[in-house]
């Protein structure tokens, strides 16, 4: 096994941490890091915003609904961004409708996603901790005002990271057989037997999040999460369209 295996296979959420700052050239790492990820057709439609400022950190943390985002030492929220692209065509005197189509988007989507976790890996390589930030979507129009992103850019995740101050148990996964197949899709008969083992190694995680509680059994999280969808987030493809970009539909 190598380190970075090793990191890999360790890896957890951290929410909380210490006072001590991120060191500037570990920040920069990081930084460079992610700006090195690979890029789908080499466009480069994706950047990240540094949010340093104390009232848009609680800004945000409001969106989340997730107090400790307005804690974190170092906040990076990772966005599609074809407007800069739009802008080299622009200022050289050409516009396309093709700015505005979903493959762009989604372009930009998947690097953001990669960019991040890429981030992630450096962050936890340099022994600090981070949590993804999917809530920053739980009303995308106020963090695309927060961040004041223009058209043709969108949120798509946000990593805050720092030096630990938790210690998580490991969260175990779904086993690999409910999570790879052989080409072609495998639909199983009982879903509800073929979850029973993981259901009982989930009830007996604690989540460091509430208050060192044990977590629900996986069948329990997943039919909770489908019971009580956002309204605000089902409708995303709105403030997607309300960006600039062309659903095509
Ligand atoms: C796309 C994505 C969005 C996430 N959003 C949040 C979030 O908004 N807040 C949070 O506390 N954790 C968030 N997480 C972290 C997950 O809750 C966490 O990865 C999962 O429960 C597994 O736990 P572990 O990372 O400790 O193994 C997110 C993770 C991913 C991949």
């Amino acid at each position: 096994m190598n380190q970075t295996i090793t990191h890999q296979l360790n890896h957890r959420s951290i929410r909380e941490f210490t006072d001590e700052p991120v060191k500037p050239e570990d920040l920069k790492l990081v930084l460079e890091v992610a700006n090195h990820t690979a890029t789908s057709t080499g466009m480069q439609s994706a950047a990240m915003i540094r949010v340093t400022d104390t009232a848009k950190k609680q800004a945000l943390s409001e969106i989340c609904q997730q107090p400790y985002v307005a804690r974190f030492p170092e906040l990076i929220i990772f966005i599609v961004d074809v407007y800069r692209n739009a802008r080299i065509a622009e200022d050289n005197g050409y516009q396309f409708e093709s700015e505005r189509d979903m493959d762009r988007f989604f372009q930009g989507w998947t690097d953001a996603c990669l960019m991040a976790q890429n981030a992630t890996n450096a962050i936890e390589s340099l022994g600090m901790g981070a949590v993804f930030l999917g809530s920053i979507l739980n009303d995308s129009a106020a963090t695309i005002q927060v961040l004041k992103l223009p058209k043709l850019t969108f949120p798509v995740l946000g990593v805050g990271f720092g030096w630990p101050n938790q210690n998580p148990q490991l969260k175990p996964r779904l086993p690999l057989e409910l999570r790879v197949f052989e080409n072609e899709y495998k639909i199983l008969a009982d879903y509800k037997e073929a979850v029973r083992e993981y259901d009982e190694e989930m009830q007996t995680y604690y989540d460091l999040r509430e208050a060192n509680r044990r977590v629900d059994s996986f069948t329990l999280q997943v039919i909770k999460k489908l019971q009580n969808p956002s309204d605000k987030r089902a409708k995303i493809l709105q403030v997607v369209r309300d960006q600039g970009f062309d659903l095509k539909v």
